[in-house]
């Protein structure tokens, strides 16, 4: 397949089985709600640079995402270890959320859709309601009770999104935005499919940029970052060599970690009520959930839950070690690393700076 030309997939909902074809215009199986994965048809390329990663992804080549300074980010050895911090607040929201929504919001003005809707704890809906604007597409969004109100404010700040501050938290929020999808001629976007295949772009600079590495850090809410890295790492195994795929150690605050007790318990993942002040990773029934746990125990990897005073600490000395200010479900990873001790070369996603 030439470089530039749209790969060929299609949909598979991970909970029924059905199979839709990428003319489908939705992200949520149409038969029993379950998400959807992008299944591609045709052999990836083989990436070389940075650059080429927009290649891998599910939508036209024309689209105006090319035009967007998303992704690329720098990594940075912290510490004296072996540490790489990847700073994703180097993004033009100043997170990781551009990368899935640039996907998102071309793949709705693909389909032709005049407005999107987007449940979140304001990180994704900053994203979201950016890009929507530069497509000349509406933004709705649900955001959840305990949403930061300096990101309601840059919300406000780059778009005329309609916002409803839900009664509850970003799980009902999420209940609400579909359902308004459901309702209305507006494209669901948030955590699904797409998202995905932008998300996990971050791995596969990761690999270009440091190599092999021991393990990788990153923090989770509702997991999409986490089987995205997972997705990633299958297709550097299959495109670029990738001997074997590092450890993911997933990291959750502890007083929102239904991963982590679902990791070690062997358990099915439970709903947690939120009370953690890392709001961006409030979120008490991760979407991606039971990937996430097989993504980290296919890499042998771990997962480990943070107190809010570890999270404060490591955000204190990041920024007077290096004068970064990252958010507490960001910094978190660093608590996570500090706690586990992985040996070798360890990449920490730093998802994000908007506090
Ligand atoms: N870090 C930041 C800064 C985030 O905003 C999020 C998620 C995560 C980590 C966790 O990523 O959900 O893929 O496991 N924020 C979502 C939002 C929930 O609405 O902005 P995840």
């Amino acid at each position: 397949m030439a470089y530039g030309a749209k790969m060929k997939y299609h949909l598979e909902c991970v909970k029924c089985g059905s199979i839709y074809e990428s003319s489908y215009d939705s992200q949520i199986c149409g038969k029993c709600d379950g998400i959807l994965e992008v299944v591609y048809d045709e052999k990836l390329p083989k990436i070389r640079s940075i650059s080429k990663f927009w290649d891998l992804k599910p939508i036209l080549p024309d689209s105006k995402y090319k035009e967007f300074v998303v992704g690329s980010t720098p990594v940075y050895k912290i510490g004296s270890g072996e540490v790489y911090a990847k700073l994703e607040m180097r993004n033009p929201t100043n997170s990781f959320k551009d990368r899935g929504s640039v996907i998102e919001i071309a793949k709705a003005s693909e389909y032709g859709f005049k407005e999107v809707v987007c449940a979140s704890t304001g990180n994704m809906a900053y994203s979201i309601t950016y890009y929507a604007k530069l497509y000349g597409i509406k933004a709705r969004i649900f955001i959840s009770q305990n949403a930061n109100a300096d990101k309601i404010k840059d919300i406000k700040s780059v778009g005329d999104a309609e916002i409803t501050r839900v009664n509850g938290d970003f799980t009902k929020a999420q209940a609400m935005a579909l359902s308004y999808s459901k309702h209305h001629t507006s494209f669901l976007t948030g955590d699904y499919c797409y998202r995905k295949e932008g998300q996990k772009t971050i791995m596969h600079e990761i690999y270009h940029q440091l190599g092999q590495t021991e393990a990788v850090a990153l923090p989770v809410g509702n997991a999409t970052l986490l089987s995205a890295t997972y997705k990633a790492m299958k297709e550097l195994k299959q495109t670029s060599g990738m001997e074997r795929m590092p450890a993911i150690i997933a990291v959750q605050a502890s007083a929102c970690d239904p991963i982590v007790k679902s990791f070690h318990t062997g358990k099915g993942i439970r709903y947690q009520k939120p009370k953690t002040k890392a709001d961006a990773i409030a979120v008490g029934l991760p979407t991606f959930g039971a990937q996430g746990i097989e993504a980290i125990k296919s890499t042998s990897g771990f997962a480990v839950s943070v107190t809010e005073k570890e999270m404060a600490s490591e955000q204190e000395r990041f920024y007077k070690d290096y004068g970064i200010m990252a958010e507490l479900a960001s910094v978190a990873v660093f608590a996570g690393i500090a706690k586990l001790k992985p040996k070798g070369k360890i990449a920490a996603i730093i998802t994000g700076s908007n506090i």
